[in-house]
């Protein structure tokens, strides 16, 4: 049979290569065709790599947890409901440093891809987004008995050609009003310490943790880091990025945006809290990384029963 004119199948020569998947050992990875990927560990729905411009953009530690019975060291551990140390007075005072989100195990519900306008306007780039789901019925009982409330979080990892989102819906799901704060505690990857600056921070208030919890304010517009440094920087507008820059020659190496996020923590254990760390590691790993950890923890957000709250960040990396 001549099958020279068979017409092609609708649509093929035409729809675009899709987002893979895939699920393995309690690990999720998402990869875009035009090459990005992103991991994301059920444990603590911790993402452990973020893969675009070809390289690692995420510090994670060689001496990492990987296996449930630590918080990971590395990627962005999710701190909810408490930021730090719990106060002895409040609430969550029975809690471990910086809540249960980031040593719970999570739920994966799903992936969902979308187009997105291409960057040169004429141009489709595919993203993938990843949702993972926590609520109070997962937890373990001592955490539960430690944070009685009833909650649901949605946390939806998204990878885009240029950037990658992450973003955190909060709900209420009880009768009585809860607070809670929220940190997004990612560990950047850089090349050398000493070559980072950190812009975006000038003039706004601080409270410098290495230095008995003192309020002070930034004064320099491009901040090296050359000592330990643990600083949670205030009531920033959320729309302008702070941006991590090569002092070689001025460019960005990431730039963060956020939403509903107004503070931003700066943390490098330096040398000394670097050796004391059990899962740090090697020693001279706190040159390779640079956390600027966008959240809400100076004070604490309200959450009525019923209502919900959203609040995320945006990175994108050297282009
Ligand atoms: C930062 C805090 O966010 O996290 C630091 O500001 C803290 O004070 C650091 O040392 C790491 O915390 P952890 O619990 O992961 O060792």
């Amino acid at each position: 049979m001549d099958r020279s004119n068979k017409p092609s199948a609708i649509g093929v020569g035409t729809s675009l290569p899709q987002p893979s998947l895939s699920i393995q050992d309690n690990v999720i990875e998402a990869s875009l065709p035009t090459g990005q990927s992103v991991k994301v560990h059920l444990y603590g729905a911790t993402v452990t790599s973020w893969k675009a411009n070809g390289k690692e953009q995420l510090f994670v530690s060689e001496k990492a947890h990987l296996d449930g019975s630590k918080p990971i060291r590395g990627g962005i551990p999710l701190v909810f409901p408490v930021f730090g140390p719990p106060p002895q007075t409040h609430v969550t005072s029975s809690l471990p440093q910086h809540g249960f989100a980031r040593n719970s195990n999570w739920e994966f519900l799903g992936k969902s891809s979308s187009e997105a306008p291409g960057r040169d306007g004429d141009r489709t780039d595919l993203t993938v987004k990843l949702d993972f789901g926590l609520s109070h019925t997962m937890l373990t009982e001592e955490f539960r008995e430690a944070w009685p409330y009833e909650f649901g979080l949605v946390y939806s990892v998204t990878l885009t050609k240029d950037t990658l989102e992450t973003a955190l819906q909060v709900r209420n799901e009880g009768k009585q009003n809860f607070e809670f704060q929220v940190l997004m505690h990612t560990y950047l990857n850089v090349a050398d310490i000493s070559d980072v600056r950190v812009k975006g921070l000038e003039s706004k208030t601080y409270i410098d943790k290495v230095l008995q919890a003192t309020s002070h304010v930034e004064t320099s517009s491009a901040l090296p880091i050359t000592q330990e440094t643990d600083r949670v920087y205030q009531n920033l507008d959320p729309a302008v990025p702070v941006v991590v820059t090569s002092a070689k020659d001025d460019q960005p190496l990431f730039s963060i945006t956020r939403e509903a996020l107004k503070d931003v923590v700066v943390w490098n254990p330096w040398i000394e809290k670097a050796k004391g760390m059990a899962d740090f590691g090697p020693d001279e790993a706190y040159k390779n990384m640079i956390c600027v950890e966008a959240g809400s923890v100076s004070g604490w957000q309200t959450l009525e029963a019923g209502e919900a709250w959203e609040g995320g960040q945006s990175i994108k990396s050297r282009l």
